[in-house]
């Protein structure tokens, strides 16, 4: 069955530049050319739901010089694209902690979410400042207050509770989580999500991921057997 949520951890800008003598910031700039070749693709191909680590809560730790250059690609991104992802049908949404953004980008964020409110056609998650420690501690923090408050008791709190407080409530979670570059780790994306998600590691690096990986990590995806902690189904009749 094809995946109905696919992730994607968009790895590996930074090593494209350096191997065309760049610097980096051509390296996300081409990342950029590829989400937008990603998100036709993915809806072309009868995806619904795209999720994409666009700037991670650890990312700040960078140059400053980086970091503002990857804040001025999102401005971009959102600026030139939403007509378009609009007029799709795409309905984006932003995961990740608002606190701390620059005000415009914040606007922006809610911007590109109330005009896409209503699309169908397709799902785009934008993880955006986003870390999985941080969201999950954030739910607990809910929790805990609902229970302070009296509106909970701790004893009966139940996973769809915990869930309901994600950032990611209401969404499905992935079948499918795709990393470029080589790298074999989950790096504070979805964590609670990707309890049963498959793994597809590809050796290119984002601003070189084409159609055909999609379609490629599609097929791999296909051929796994998903048990979801159960047994193989010809084994439970045996
Ligand atoms: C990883 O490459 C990529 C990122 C940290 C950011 C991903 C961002 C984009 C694809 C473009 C920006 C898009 C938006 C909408 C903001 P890396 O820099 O870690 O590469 P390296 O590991 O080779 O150094």
């Amino acid at each position: 069955m094809k995946p109905a949520h696919i992730a994607i951890i968009m790895d590996g800008n930074g090593r494209w530049a350096r191997a065309r003598g760049l610097p980096r910031t051509a390296g996300h700039r081409a990342g950029v050319e590829a989400l937008r070749r990603t998100v036709r693709a993915a809806g072309e191909m009868g995806v619904e739901w795209l999720t994409v680590y666009a700037f991670s809560s650890e990312n700040w730790s960078r140059p400053k010089a980086e970091v503002s250059d990857l804040m001025g690609l999102l401005r971009l991104f959102i600026r030139r694209d939403l007509a378009e992802l609009h007029q799709n049908g795409v309905r984006v949404r932003v995961i990740g902690s608002r606190e701390g953004l620059e005000p415009d980008i914040a606007a922006l964020l809610v911007e590109a979410e109330s005009l896409t409110a209503q699309n169908t056609n397709m799902n785009l998650i934008v993880a955006f400042n986003y870390g999985a420690r941080d969201e999950i501690l954030r739910a607990a923090q809910a929790l805990a207050a609902d229970a302070l408050a009296g509106r909970c008791d701790p004893a009966l709190i139940t996973q769809e509770d915990f869930e309901a407080r994600l950032d990611t409530a209401g969404m499905p979670e992935p079948d499918l989580i795709i990393r470029t570059s080589g790298e074999q780790r989950l790096s504070n994306f979805l964590l609670w999500q990707a309890a049963y998600a498959e793994f597809v590691f590809l050796h290119c690096n984002w601003p070189d991921f084409s159609e055909d990986d999609l379609a490629a990590a599609i097929r791999v995806f296909e051929e796994r057997e998903r048990r979801f902690g159960s047994v193989a189904q010809q084994e439970a009749v045996s």
